[in-house]
C-alpha cells in the first residue's frame, strides 16, 4: 500500500458487552479473547498499522478496565498515538463512532469491529485504503452472505459492480431476509469521511433500539456516495463461539508450530 493511501486514524469501537461470550467476558473483554495467545485487539491493531494508521482510538466502557490496561502495556500499539474514551451508555455503533469525533482531525479514518477477524494476503483496511484512493466516499468492506441470515448484518443494495467495488445505492441494518435488497452483508471495517459525524449526531434510533451507523450511512449516500469492498480474505465471525472456533483452528493451521499441535491432535481424535 502506498503511503499516499494511508489511513492515518483508525476508531475501534470496543464496549460491547460480548454477552455471547458469556462465563469468558465477566472478567474478560471480548476483544481480549485470543487465538491462542493473540487477543482479537491485536490482531486489529496490527491491521490499522498495515494500513498506515498513526493514531488509535478506542471507544471503550468504565465496565472494561481491562481494554485500558493491555494498551497501556508497551509495545502493544506500536508508535502510536493511543486515545481511549468510554462510550456512556450502550447506544450502538453509530454511537460509539460518534464518541470518537473530537479525537478524529482527518478527513477520512478508519473503523474496525475486532469480532470480525479477516485473514488474506494484505490487511482489508489496507486494501480497502489503496481501492478508495483519491475518493471521499463512504467505504465498507461487504461479503456475501446467505439470504436466512440477512438479520445479522447491514445489507447494502447495490448499483453496480467493477472488480472488488460494488457502489450501493442504499443499504439497511439487519432486515429479515424476504426484505433484503441484496446477499451482500457489511462486515466489520469501514472508512468513513468526517462528514459522518454531522450523520450522527441527529441520527435517531434505528434497528434494536440503537443508533446505527448503517443508518448514517444510508442519509450520507446522496453527499458522500458509499462504496463496498469484496475483500480478499477469509473472515471468521469471533463474536459467536463457533466463529472464534474456526478462526483458532485457521490460526493455527497456518503457523507452523501450531500446525504440527492441531495435526496431533486430530489424530488423536480420529
Ligand atoms: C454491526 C453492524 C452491521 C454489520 C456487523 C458486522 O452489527 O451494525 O451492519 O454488518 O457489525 O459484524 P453487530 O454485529 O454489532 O450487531
Amino acid at each position: 500500500m502506498t503511503n499516499a493511501h494511508a489511513l492515518k486514524t483508525v476508531v475501534f469501537p470496543v464496549a460491547g458487552k460480548g454477552t455471547r461470550f458469556r462465563p469468558a467476558t465477566l472478567a474478560t473483554p471480548k476483544e481480549l479473547l485470543p487465538l491462542v495467545a493473540k487477543p482479537l485487539l491485536q490482531f486489529a491493531i496490527e491491521e490499522a498499522v498495515m494500513a498506515g494508521a498513526e493514531k488509535l482510538i478506542f471507544v471503550s466502557s468504565e465496565l472494561k478496565p481491562g481494554i485500558a490496561a493491555y494498551l497501556s502495556h508497551p509495545g502493544v500499539t506500536a508508535d502510536c498515538d493511543v486515545v481511549v474514551v468510554n462510550q456512556e451508555k450502550a447506544l450502538g455503533l453509530g454511537h460509539a463512532v460518534l464518541c470518537a469525533r473530537e479525537h478524529v482531525q482527518d478527513d477520512s479514518f478508519g473503523v474496525i469491529l475486532p469480532d470480525d477477524q479477516i485473514f488474506g494476503p494484505v490487511g482489508c483496511l489496507a486494501q480497502m485504503a489503496a481501492a478508495r484512493g483519491e475518493s471521499n466516499a463512504n467505504m465498507i468492506a461487504v461479503e456475501p452472505v446467505a439470504r436466512e441470515d440477512t438479520n445479522r448484518y447491514g445489507i447494502i443494495d447495490p448499483a453496480n459492480h467493477r472488480g472488488r467495488l460494488v457502489k450501493a445505492k442504499g443499504i439497511v441494518e439487519k432486515p429479515m431476509p424476504q426484505d433484503a435488497p441484496s446477499e451482500l452483508a457489511v462486515v466489520g471495517r469501514y472508512i468513513l469521511d468526517a462528514g459522518i459525524f454531522e450523520r450522527l449526531a441527529d441520527q435517531s434510533a434505528g434497528s434494536g433500539g440503537e443508533i446505527q451507523l448503517t443508518d448514517a450511512l444510508a442519509r450520507d449516500i446522496e453527499r458522500q456516495g458509499l462504496e463496498g469492498y469484496r475483500f480478499n480474505g477469509q473472515r471468521y465471525d469471533c463474536g459467536t463461539p463457533s466463529g472464534m472456533l474456526d478462526a483458532t483452528i485457521a490460526f493455527a493451521r497456518a503457523s507452523g508450530d501450531l500446525c504440527q499441535s492441531l495435526e496431533r491432535s486430530l489424530s488423536y481424535a480420529a
